[in-house]
């Protein structure tokens, strides 16, 4: 019974969709199982550079089924537009391949309009959102208000729905929030159309996974954003709305942990972070710059959904620690190794100082996180191009002991070392 599960154990944007591609070629299914379309997910195969958002990223191997579980909220109109740019490039994009959950809750304009409107409000403590309507449409999920997939089946009962939820926000937006009503009237044959698009895919895919899981077929629970934007284990509330830890996997596919075989969590060599909140191993200046890159190269760090720069830091092995905690990490795949070729020293945090002493665990209060220290080993660069690795001999001895300080401090195996965003440029150990 074996899925994998995969999950981002940083801030987001570790390289879960370049680990997925690697995962998919042996998969049968590859499943999304929390967010929405603030994920953006990169995967590059020679010059084809795909960028998904909802779609889980085994869509480009053809021998595998990809769902959208329950776990996900589905604003339609962005999912029309992913199906219709793969098919345009090529892609097989059919109900075959793709299947929705009945019970994924739906993101509308109207949440759209409220993410934009609260971060306004929020002024100065705004989270720093993708404002795609995430926070506001799993608001509406806990409150037990909102509108789920399965309701496409019958258009006219959803367009219906949509057009008296979007009543509900508009009373919101106006006295609340001081902005512009939504024009129902124009939304509403929009969401008619949606959902007659959309509804041949959606379906129970619980009971595929569950009919999956009894044929002994392989399913990789594609995690998005990461850890520390979890709802409760992330530097709340500088988090997302959504649970992308390995717990969420089985609320948001509906599988229980026996079915689990691993838990692997992505991690970049060094860490970002987009939006705001705590960054204990920020950089700042030029060596930020360096770690970034200015936005000439599709890797530089910069929001694949927003363009925003991401903030950038040496890696954290507290975070790491944490990240393996919270999910029952059982090996990490390391990315963007070869970025840190550009520095002679290269530091790791590994552990943060409290008023001099030693934290043990990683704190759950932004204030207690804002006064930590990181405490720093220096280990020795590389200076040399390691993006044409492939064996783990390719690698310069410093870049090697780089990975194997990682993996003894963490006391977890590192199965993948990336070294380009190319589906080729990896090192398995
Ligand atoms: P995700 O959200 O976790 O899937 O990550 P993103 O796709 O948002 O961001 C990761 C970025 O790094 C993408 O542009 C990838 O193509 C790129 N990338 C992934 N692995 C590597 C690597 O080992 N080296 C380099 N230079 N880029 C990488
Ligand atoms: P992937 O899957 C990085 C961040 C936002 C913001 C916070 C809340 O590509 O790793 P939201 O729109 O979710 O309410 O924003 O979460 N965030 C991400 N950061 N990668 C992501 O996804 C993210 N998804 C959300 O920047 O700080
Ligand atoms: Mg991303």
């Amino acid at each position: 019974m074996p899925v994998d599960i995969l999950v981002g154990a940083q801030w987001g944007d570790e390289g879960k969709g370049r680990i997925t591609d690697l995962l998919a070629s042996s998969a049968d299914f590859v499943a999304r199982f929390s967010g929405g379309d603030n994920a953006g997910h990169t995967i590059s195969i020679g010059k084809d550079i795909f960028k998904l958002h909802l779609i889980p990223s085994g869509i480009v191997h053809r021998g595998v089924t990809c769902i959208i579980g329950n776990g996900v909220v589905v604003n339609p109109k962005v999912l029309i537009e992913e199906l219709e740019g793969l098919s345009r490039r090529g892609l097989e994009v059919s109900q075959t391949r793709l299947k929705l959950s009945d019970r994924a809750h739906v993101i509308t304009t109207g949440h759209v309009a409220l993410d934009q409107a609260i971060e306004i409000a929020k002024g100065q403590n705004a989270i720093g959102t993708t404002k795609r309507g995430i926070g506001p449409a799993y608001t509406d999920k806990a409150a037990r208000i909102g509108i789920r997939a399965g309701l496409m089946s019958n258009p006219t009962e959803f367009a219906d729905a949509v057009a008296s939820h979007l009543e509900e926000k508009n009373q919101l937006l106006n006295r609340l929030f001081d902005q512009d009503y939504i024009d129902i009237k124009e939304e509403r044959p929009k969401y008619l159309e949606y959902a007659r698009i959309i509804a041949p895919f959606v379906t129970n895919t619980s009971a595929i996974i569950h009919d999956a899981l009894s044929l002994d077929k392989n399913i990789i629970a594609e995690g998005a954003q990461g850890t520390l934007l979890d709802l409760d284990h992330g530097t709340y509330p500088f988090v997302t709305s959504s649970w992308p830890t390995s717990a969420g996997a089985l609320g948001g596919l509906g599988i229980g942990p026996s079915s689990v075989r691993r838990v692997i969590g992505v991690a970049k060599a060094f860490t970002s972070r987009v939006g705001e909140g705590p960054f204990p191993c920020e950089i700042l200046g030029e060596d930020g710059t360096r770690l970034r890159g200015t936005g000439e190269n599709p890797w530089d760090e910069f929001g694949t959904t927003t363009g925003r720069p991401r903030r950038v830091g040496w890696l954290d092995l507290a975070i790491l620690r944490h990240s393996a905690l919270v999910n029952g990490l059982t090996e990490l795949a390391i990315t963007k190794l070869d970025i840190l070729s550009a520095f002679a020293e290269i530091p790791i945090c590994v552990g943060y100082r409290l008023d001099g002493k030693m934290l043990r665990h990683f704190p759950s209060d932004l204030r207690t996180l804002e006064r930590c220290q990181p405490d720093y080993v220096q280990l020795p660069g590389w200076s040399k191009d390691i993006t044409g690795a492939r064996r783990w001999s390719d690698l310069p001895t410093n870049a090697q002991r780089y990975i194997e300080f990682i993996s003894d401090t963490m006391n977890l195996p590192i199965r993948w070392i990336s070294v380009g965003p190319d589906r080729e440029q990896v090192v398995y150990s």
